[in-house]
């Protein structure tokens, strides 16, 4: 048996901050984002959380995939900006959609959060421990951005994603995944205030830092590599898949991407240029807006990648 991806759904905030608005704020304009990025506007929390635009994608995914929250075994939300340390995200989707027997818990894997959280759904559901699940990858990422630093502010956006995933015949046809721990200071968010009296400097919270070039270099070395490697574990050839649906961190990333494994850009689906980049809700995001666009036919073959943070990466190839 393997795991299928059977109903997606996504949900954004409402408010849309364009690459303009943001040159009224901070010494930015249109042509710097959208020329070296892809990125033209994005979506931010007003008064939505994590938890609440994960409850509207979840019930989104139930409702195309066509199953109860009763059916739910299990949810895993990929998540590094979870609205408490606890309850986990996940819980409190549980406990919203009225999930009753499911497990549910959080991820933290940054950018590759969705990824990380399929491939352990799909553990749990290749053992028989659980034989329907609920993934997400859902990101406020404004809450951790340093709107002083025009370097990675401009970048992010907020949103969520999900995936209802059962055991099927087909499915899941290879994953790929690892990190790199020893590269981790490349992108970082420094935990959050600590007032022990014992301590004498403790930790402060400090907002999100990143060496976006050598990022860069990461993301066009790692993604293609870990690309041909689940391609070829499914048996298969770089020609035979019909879309790569990447993490939206930068569309040169995509193009370089789709250059190095000889794939015409035409098969790399974005959603950039709306959504920014929203970490872990990415994939999911991108996913199910090419699902309701009705691109996927059964039998299609289709990549999934997410990278980023950790340094971390997961890649899965798909059979729709
Ligand atoms: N608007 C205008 N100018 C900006 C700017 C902004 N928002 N942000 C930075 N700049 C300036 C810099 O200050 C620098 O100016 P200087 O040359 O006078 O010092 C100049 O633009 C070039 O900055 P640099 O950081 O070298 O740009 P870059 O070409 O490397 O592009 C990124 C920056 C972030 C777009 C690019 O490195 C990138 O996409 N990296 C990957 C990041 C990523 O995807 N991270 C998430 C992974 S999950």
């Amino acid at each position: 048996m393997r795991t299928r991806i059977i109903g997606t759904g996504s949900c954004l905030p409402e408010m849309v901050v364009t690459n303009d608005d943001l040159s009224k704020i901070m010494d930015t304009s249109d042509e710097w984002i959208s020329s070296r990025t892809g990125i033209r506007e994005r979506r931010l929390v007003k008064e939505e959380t994590t938890a609440a635009m994960s409850v509207t994608a979840a019930e989104r995914a139930m409702k195309n995939a066509g199953v109860s929250p009763q059916e739910i075994d299990l949810i895993i939300v990929g998540t590094i900006t979870g609205d408490y340390v606890t309850p986990s995200t996940a819980c409190e989707v549980q406990a919203a959609i009225g999930a009753d027997k499911a497990v549910a818990f959080d991820v933290n894997a940054a950018c590759s959060g969705f990824m990380f959280a399929l491939h352990i759904a799909d553990a749990y559901l290749k053992t028989g421990i659980y034989r329907t699940a609920l993934i997400l990858g859902a990101e406020t990422l404004s809450k951790i951005m340093d709107w002083n630093d025009r370097s990675t502010c401009v970048l992010f956006g907020d949103g969520a994603g999900a995936a209802v995933v059962r055991s099927d015949e087909t499915g899941l046809l290879a994953y790929d995944q690892g990190s790199d721990g020893t590269r981790g200071k490349v992108l970082t968010c420094q935990n959050r205030k600590n007032n022990n009296p014992f301590v004498k400097n403790p930790i402060a919270f400090s907002y999100t830092q990143m060496d976006g070039q050598e990022v860069y270099k990461f993301a066009v070395t790692t993604v293609p590599a870990s690309i041909r490697k689940v391609v070829e574990a499914a048996g298969l050839t770089i020609e035979d898949i019909d879309y790569f649906a990447l993490h939206q961190a930068n569309i040169r990333i995509i193009q370089s991407v789709a250059k190095r494994l000889k794939a015409p850009e035409e098969k790399f689906p974005t959603s950039l240029d709306h959504c920014g980049n929203i970490s872990a809700a990415s994939v999911p995001i991108l996913l199910d807006e090419i699902n309701r666009k009705g691109l996927l036919k059964p039998g299609m073959k289709i990549v999934l990648s997410g990278f980023g943070g950790g340094l971390t990466w997961g890649s899965a190839v798909l059979e729709w």
